[in-house]
């Protein structure tokens, strides 16, 4: 039989995310999504330099869009911008003609006339959808949406790998409501071999798509999906804990229920013991303390989260320079 000779740069895989929008983690592999944190993890260990390869985003445009607060993001997406050379516009939807009932559609293809990026937080997931449709050739970031949080969950894996040195084999217990931040978490930990546990109120699981979907990716990267009732049961030798808000943002007037139901599943002291002794404790932020976890806690030396917020800045320096650098 012939030999078959590969010319070697045949066998170079060449890794661009030029160009793509990124609305969820769902669409990246681990290797992208190993090349964003690589990247980012790079611009950490270059911050204290003057600047990072010079000004590699110089005169590229980023609009960013907020239909609802944000305090990490936004300043975390404008300083990113800025320090690669870039520069940034703000819109709260308010503000604009999207708030008058102009179409997300037609906001996203005015805008692909005037930048070269778009980062938006939302309500509904759809929407992204539509302002990437619109936009098209120009990229869109989900800065949070109803179903997704996937730049929050770059940085939990930066932060996680900083702390525990790799990301396989490891027990996270997400404790809480199955919202954004839950369904983005399950992607992300099965994606890149975490084994996740969800311990939350029964009818306050995550989203049944994203569950299912997650187990597809867990059975590749060889790792496992729960679904708990009881936060203690869960805990139990857990290498990390995760929590988020009780009450996300457009579900203030559930706020008054949701505490009592949440109530049994506050990140506290008598949890933590159940886990492992070197446990690390991660929130997105921001916290209501006192509610979902609390001040010794959250201020305790378990505790990470304020590394999690630090490296939103470094993971979105990663994607804004991946996603628009050729
Ligand atoms: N974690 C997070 O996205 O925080 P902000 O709502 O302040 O942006
Ligand atoms: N689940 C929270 C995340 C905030 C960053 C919310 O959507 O309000």
């Amino acid at each position: 039989m012939k030999k078959l000779s590969i010319p070697i740069n045949l066998t170079v895989i060449i890794m661009s995310l030029k160009g793509r929008n990124f609305l969820s983690l769902q669409e990246y592999t681990p290797e992208d999504i190993r090349l964003i944190l690589n990247k980012a993890c790079e611009f950490k260990s270059n911050k204290k330099k003057e600047s990072n390869d010079g000004f590699p985003l110089a005169g590229k445009k980023l609009c960013l869009i907020f239909q609802k607060p944000s305090t990490r993001t936004l300043v975390s997406f404008d300083i990113a911008m800025k320090e690669l050379g870039g520069y940034t516009v703000i819109l709260h939807s308010r503000d604009i003609q999207l708030g008058r009932g102009e179409t997300i559609y037609d906001t996203g293809k005015v805008l692909s006339r005037y930048c070269d990026i778009i980062m938006a937080r939302v309500y509904l997931h759809d929407d992204l959808i539509q302002l990437a449709k619109g936009s098209f050739p120009i990229p869109v970031i989900n800065g949070l949406s109803d179903l997704l949080h996937p730049c929050q969950i770059l940085a939990d894996l930066m932060t996680i790998e900083e702390y525990k040195k790799e990301l396989k084999n490891l027990n996270l217990v997400y404790v809480g409501d199955g919202n954004n931040v839950a369904n983005s978490l399950l992607i992300g930990c099965s994606k890149m071999g975490i084994n996740i546990t969800i311990a939350c109120p029964k009818n306050y699981e995550p989203n049944d798509i994203i569950i299912n979907t997650s187990k597809q990716f867990a059975k590749k990267s060889n790792c496992e999906i729960k679904i708990m009732h009881s936060a203690q049961e869960a805990v139990k030798g857990s290498d990390i804990i995760y929590t988020d808000t009780w009450v996300s943002m457009g579900q203030e007037k559930e706020k008054q229920f949701r505490e009592k139901i949440f109530r049994p599943f506050q990140v506290n002291t008598q949890i933590l013991k159940l886990a492992q002794p070197d446990v690390i404790v991660m929130h997105c932020l921001p916290a209501h303390r006192g509610y979902e976890i609390t001040d010794d806690v959250i201020d305790g030396p378990r505790s990470v989260v304020f590394d999690q917020a630090e490296n939103r800045l470094y993971v979105q320096k990663a994607l804004l320079y991946l996603l628009l650098k050729d």
